[in-house]
């Protein structure tokens, strides 16, 4: 057996909302603020994961976030699309989001894929933030661009603000509906027990910061302890597409959540008929900020730790399914991980 080598994992962040109301384009602000401050090299963006450093969330987080409080590495989001299936992820993976944004477009406020994806939440059990985006629309808005929110919504006519207000009440009136008790998130004091509201736009940058201290703060304070895994153990993760990729057949798309996962090791996948054992051919990482559908643009690693996106490729992976979990087998009983995999189909 290896020595145990106890580490703290990046928190896994799920953005959830309805169709169009502007989880890529959150996300795309978080990196692409970092690209205009040339930390191109500092974030790592997986497939369907971003993996954003704490230095990164801190020199976005502004004077909001100090390094020093935070032992965490950073946040790895993991942005969902509008449609169906990553109701099915959830409910299979389970353990996948440690902490989720639901991100609402401030005029829209509640919508069918809200409500599911609340309903998600709910059951799960996953602590959350309500993003209520898109605030630049607001009429009579002066942006202040990538601004704290609280500083921006301070510096606006009284006109914009009490606009801006009557569709953040109407919101946080949505979610007491939904069973949430919720509140603009500088008034929240307990978030195990409230829901913060973060007014931001996704367009101008405004109440970013906001969003990534609040989502530290949050992993921090409530979810360090879950954080603490064995990095050196053999890898668990959830299958988030299966994908064919060019000149590796078909390939798995995963979210590795615990342990670590090395290339030629054994692995068992949840197939449509029965779990798939197959050995690791490739693990595949597409470079820092890269197109993820340019396949040259992959990186081949030797091995990759827990939580991060990856791209496995293998032989026999055709009946692999999206939602079901991957583990390593390394020095355990093939029949034991196969058990393991069959129990969380
Ligand atoms: P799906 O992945 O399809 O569920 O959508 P999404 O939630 O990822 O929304 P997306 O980020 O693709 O944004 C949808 C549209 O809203 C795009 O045209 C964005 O430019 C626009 N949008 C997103 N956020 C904002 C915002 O804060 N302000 C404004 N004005 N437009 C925004
Ligand atoms: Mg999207």
């Amino acid at each position: 057996h290896e020595t145990e080598t106890r580490s703290l994992r990046t928190p896994i962040v799920a953005v959830l909302g309805h169709v169009d109301h502007g989880k890529t384009s959150l996300l795309d602000k978080i990196r692409g603020s970092t690209v205009i401050e040339g930390e191109a090299g500092a974030i790592t963006q997986h497939i369907g994961a971003t993996a954003v450093p704490l230095d990164v969330v801190s020199k976005v987080a502004g004077k909001l976030v100090n390094p020093d409080d935070f032992d965490l590495p950073g946040l790895l989001f993991i942005d969902t699309p509008g449609h169906h299936s990553f109701t099915t992820l959830r409910s299979r993976g389970g353990a996948l989001a440690d902490i989720a944004i639901l991100v609402v477009d401030v005029n829209d406020g509640f919508q069918p894929q809200t409500v599911e994806a609340i309903n998600i939440l709910k059951q799960s059990q996953t602590p959350f933030i309500v993003a209520a985006n898109k605030i630049d629309t607001t009429p009579g808005w002066n942006p202040e661009m990538d601004a704290p929110v609280q500083q921006t919504y301070e510096a606006q006519s009284d006109r914009a603000r009490s606009t801006l207000d009557s569709s953040l009440y109407e919101l946080i009136g949505e979610l007491s509906d939904a069973g949430f008790s919720a509140d603009l998130y500088w008034r929240v004091q307990n978030f195990q027990n409230n829901i913060g509201v973060v007014p931001v736009s996704a367009e101008t940058g405004e109440g970013v910061p906001d969003v990534l201290t609040v989502l530290m703060g949050l992993a921090q304070r409530y979810m360090r302890e879950d954080m603490e895994i064995d990095v050196a153990g053999p890898g668990a993760g959830t299958v988030l597409e299966v994908k064919e990729e060019k000149g590796f057949g078909t390939t798995l798309d995963v979210v590795l959540y615990d342990g670590t996962v090395r290339a030629d090791e054994t692995i068992v996948v949840g197939g449509m008929n029965e779990p798939i054992v197959t050995d690791v051919r490739a693990l595949l990482k597409p470079r820092p900020l890269a197109e993820i559908r340019t396949e040259d643009r992959f990186e081949k690693v030797d091995s990759i730790a827990a939580a991060a996106g990856v791209k496995i490729a293998a032989p026999n992976l055709d009946e692999a399914m999206a939602g079901a979990p991957v583990r390593v087998v390394r020095d355990r009983e093939i029949e034991d991980v196969i058990e393991e995999v069959q129990a969380e189909l």
